[in-house]
């Protein structure tokens, strides 16, 4: 494999009962990179995120995560693997009887090994990188708002510093605002942290911001994956409709022109 891949999946065919999904797709996510995966609803990507975490299996083809098939990482490894990346769940996922401090702590506290003096210098750390502060620690997800909940999510999502970063739709139910600086946010700590983006995203405002490349699925299989640039030029319809419509041409039109 490519030293420069963290994902490579090849040939990958999933599918429901006799609903095939996904038909001989191939993807490769090069490390340091923001991905966009983008498609039309049903395409696929939630289930192509749950097949590279590992949490459901495919009917055929390879997934390599970090250069090693995903089903062989088992036991000891496998709990290794999973303190390489985060995932920021599209509605947030916080425990609403928890404190923003214990959400945050909680994949600390689940390595089993750190003393509480630690974990509370790391909660708090966490919490500065996404511009909270620590009087917030003490709130519960009830009291936050919408903006809050995703930063308290991204705190809890990078608690173990990951070398992958999963986004499932990061800015969807934000307002623009909030999505504008949500965007900035991530884009500051990739560009400090370095590390590896994939996400799932149907906003243009997002993908023009943030995305170093675009991979698009449709038709079953990862359809082209290339800069914007690159992947606004392929005749297809659903890349008519999705990058060449008015949004589009509102979000990105700079480089259409
Ligand atoms: N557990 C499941 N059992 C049966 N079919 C499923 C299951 N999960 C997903 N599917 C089907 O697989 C296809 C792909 O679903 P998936 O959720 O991956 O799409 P998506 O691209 O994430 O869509 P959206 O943009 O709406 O979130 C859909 O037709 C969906 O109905
Ligand atoms: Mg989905």
């Amino acid at each position: 494999m490519s030293q420069d891949n963290v994902i490579e999946v090849e040939q990958l065919t999933t599918a429901f009962g006799s609903h095939v999904v996904h038909q001989g797709l191939d993807l490769n996510v090069r490390r340091g990179e923001i991905l966009a995966l983008v498609g039309g609803s049903g395409s696929g990507k939630t289930t192509l995120l749950n097949h590279i975490l590992g949490l459901q299996q495919a009917r055929a083809g390879v997934i390599r995560l970090f250069g090693q098939p995903v089903e062989s990482y088992r036991g000891a490894q496998r709990l290794a693997l999973t303190r390489r990346w985060g995932m920021l769940f599209q509605a947030g996922a916080l425990f609403s009887a928890l404190s923003v401090y214990d959400n945050v702590a909680l994949p600390l506290r689940e390595l089993d090994t750190l003393p509480e003096s630690l974990i509370r210098d790391v909660v708090l750390m966490r919490l500065a990188w996404v511009g909270l502060q620590a009087e917030d620690a003490l709130l519960r997800p009830s009291d936050l708002s919408g903006g809050m909940v995703k930063r308290v999510a991204l705190a809890r999502a990078l608690s173990l510093d990951p070398e992958l970063l999963f986004l499932d739709e990061p800015t969807a139910g934000l307002d623009p605002q909030r999505a504008d600086e949500f965007v900035a946010l991530i884009k500051a700590l990739h560009a400090q942290l370095g590390f590896t983006v994939i996400m799932v995203t149907h906003d243009l405002d997002t993908i023009g911001a943030l995305a170093t490349r675009v991979a698009v699925l449709a038709e079953k299989r990862v359809l082209v994956e290339g800069t914007i640039e690159e992947v606004m030029q392929v005749q297809h319809p659903f890349i008519t409709a999705f990058f060449h419509g008015l949004r589009g041409e509102r979000a990105l039109g700079a480089r259409t022109a």
